[in-house]
């Protein structure tokens, strides 16, 4: 039997949308379904890597073989994922909130009878995948990001790429009529710092697959090269 190419590696993915509380019945939070990523976290034991799949709240079931940390709010997400380093691979397939609400409250927000709206004060969210590719010692050796842009593709991506110090990126086609978003298919491109590649239109399962497929080609060449006297 052919070793599993991942067997030995660690790899962490995040998934889903964040929920950033309001107040403790309230949030606000995005359309994301953790299909992708979650395809990822099962590709990825499928090769045998030992999996932390780390995701905000969604409808898909835990993948077979891969331990699950379930959180909610982006700060929640930054906490398990630095909880899981040292990892040899880390996807981030969440659509991690920009904001969150600066000053959630403890108690739920009434209306105060005169029909006025409170304002909600915005905070940044830390960025996950940024922090990852400078965790310094404790950087994965390949950092993987996604980016869902609906015009210029190519170049957002590499620009995201750059800024966001992360390996690949892959580029997905959110325009309208791609039929992406919330669908079970995906038109995207791979991103290196060599160049970018299409891949033909496929399931989000089938670029799970290849994805994982090329993380494992890479990882174990790398693994070759550092152990070359
Ligand atoms: O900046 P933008 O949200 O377009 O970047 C998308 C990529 O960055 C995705 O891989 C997403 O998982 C990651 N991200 C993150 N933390 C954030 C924002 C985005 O990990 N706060």
């Amino acid at each position: 039997l052919r070793k599993a190419p991942l067997q030995g590696k660690r790899a962490l993915v995040t998934s889903g949308p964040t929920y950033e509380p309001i107040d403790p019945v309230r949030y606000i939070a995005n359309r994301s379904s953790g299909k992708q990523g979650h395809a990822i976290a099962a590709a990825l034991a499928r090769l045998g890597a030992e999996t932390i799949l780390v995701s905000g709240p969604t409808r898909e079931p835990d993948p077979l073989g891969v331990t699950v940390h379930h959180i909610e709010s982006a700060r929640e997400m930054l906490g398990a994922c630095e909880a899981a380093l040292p990892v040899d691979i880390a996807v981030c397939a969440a659509a991690v909130a920009d904001w969150r609400v600066a000053d959630a409250s403890d108690q739920k927000l009434k209306k105060d009878g005169s029909g006025s709206a409170p304002t909600l004060q915005l905070a940044t969210n830390p960025d996950i995948l940024a922090g990852l590719a400078a965790a310094g010692a404790k950087r994965p050796k390949l950092v993987i990001g996604f980016a869902a842009e609906t015009e210029k593709l190519i170049e957002h991506a590499q620009g995201k790429l750059a800024r966001k110090g992360c390996d690949w990126i892959i580029a997905n086609d959110v325009s309208s009529g791609s039929g992406t978003f919330g669908g079970d298919s995906n038109l995207v491109h791979l991103i290196t710092r060599s160049g970018a590649e299409a891949w033909p239109r496929m399931s989000k399962l089938e670029i799970a697959d290849r994805l994982a497929q090329r993380i494992a080609e890479t990882v174990s060449t790398t693994t070759h090269q550092a152990h070359r006297p």
